[in-house]
């Protein structure tokens, strides 16, 4: 059934695709983050909320949670998508107890607080959380420690909420490797031939579109996937499968 759909992280390259793809299979979008999308759906209703501040300040949570509630209206809400997420690289020694603090509240807490203010609307509706994690969740590189640690987290929130809500509201969640985006390209800028390497060392032989994330968070929040709870999909391109030895 179609629906409202939350997507968080709106304003980002994969956030677009999604609020695209939902759009394109008939539900009403209302969109969070600290930007506007753009471009933005011309029905998207865009709510813009500072999930950082969201976590720490209970009366701004208020405020937000009843904009959230005007936006929904008492419709159907299909689906909880929770995007958005903040990535700080940086060597363990210099890490600060701000940057745990964003990552964490960003890319776990956020996510938690939201399904749980939610959970009425989507009990009824029998609707869909789908957290939006990482390859960093399994396999990290150096200096992604808050990132791939919150991410190792979200993973865990995924199941031990799909066990807690058991039949009343389904939680899963996608794993993507590196997934072809501006902020990626920016990140290899002047080294193309190094973005190149990245694609080959995926047996697929190069790396993810956002409309792939978009198209699978789509499926997990449809009712293909009723039976479908507590699992998390690796959208890698057979990486995370790859045993790398030097023969
Ligand atoms: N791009 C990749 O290669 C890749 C790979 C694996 C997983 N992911 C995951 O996909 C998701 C989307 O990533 P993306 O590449 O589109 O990143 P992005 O940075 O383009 O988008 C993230 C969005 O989150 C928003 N955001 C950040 N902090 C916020 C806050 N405090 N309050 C509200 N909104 C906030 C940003 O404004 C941004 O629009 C993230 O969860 C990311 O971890 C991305």
């Amino acid at each position: 059934m179609t629906g409202v759909v939350i997507v968080t992280g709106a304003g980002g390259a994969i956030g677009e695709a999604v609020c695209k793809a939902f759009a394109a299979a008939g539900h009403q979008i209302v969109a969070i983050d600290v930007r506007r999308p753009d471009p933005m759906g011309d029905d998207t209703i865009f709510v813009d909320i500072d999930l950082n501040r969201y976590c720490l300040d209970p009366e701004y949570r208020d405020t937000s949670n009843a904009r959230l509630h005007d936006a929904v209206r008492g419709r159907h809400l299909a689906a909880l998508i929770n995007n958005a997420a903040v990535q700080i690289v940086k060597p363990s020694a210099a890490l600060t107890t701000d940057d745990w603090s964003r990552t964490l509240n960003v890319n776990l807490l956020a996510p938690f607080l939201l399904t749980q203010e939610l959970l009425d609307e989507l009990t009824a509706s029998h609707g869909a959380v789908v957290n939006i994690s990482s390859i960093h969740a399994m396999q990290t590189k150096p200096e992604f420690v808050a990132y791939a640690t919150s991410k190792a987290a979200l993973n865990g929130l995924t199941r031990s909420l799909a066990v807690d809500l058991g039949g009343r509201v389904r939680v899963n969640s996608i794993s993507p490797a590196a997934i072809d985006t501006p902020m990626l390209r920016e990140g290899f800028a002047g080294q193309e031939k190094l973005l190149d390497q990245l694609g080959q060392m995926h047996p697929a032989g190069r790396i993810g579109e956002p409309g792939e994330v978009a198209a699978l968070t789509v499926f997990l929040a449809s009712d293909a996937t009723a039976f479908m709870t507590g699992t998390d999909i690796a959208l890698d391109g057979g990486i995370g499968a790859r045993l790398r030895d030097p023969l």
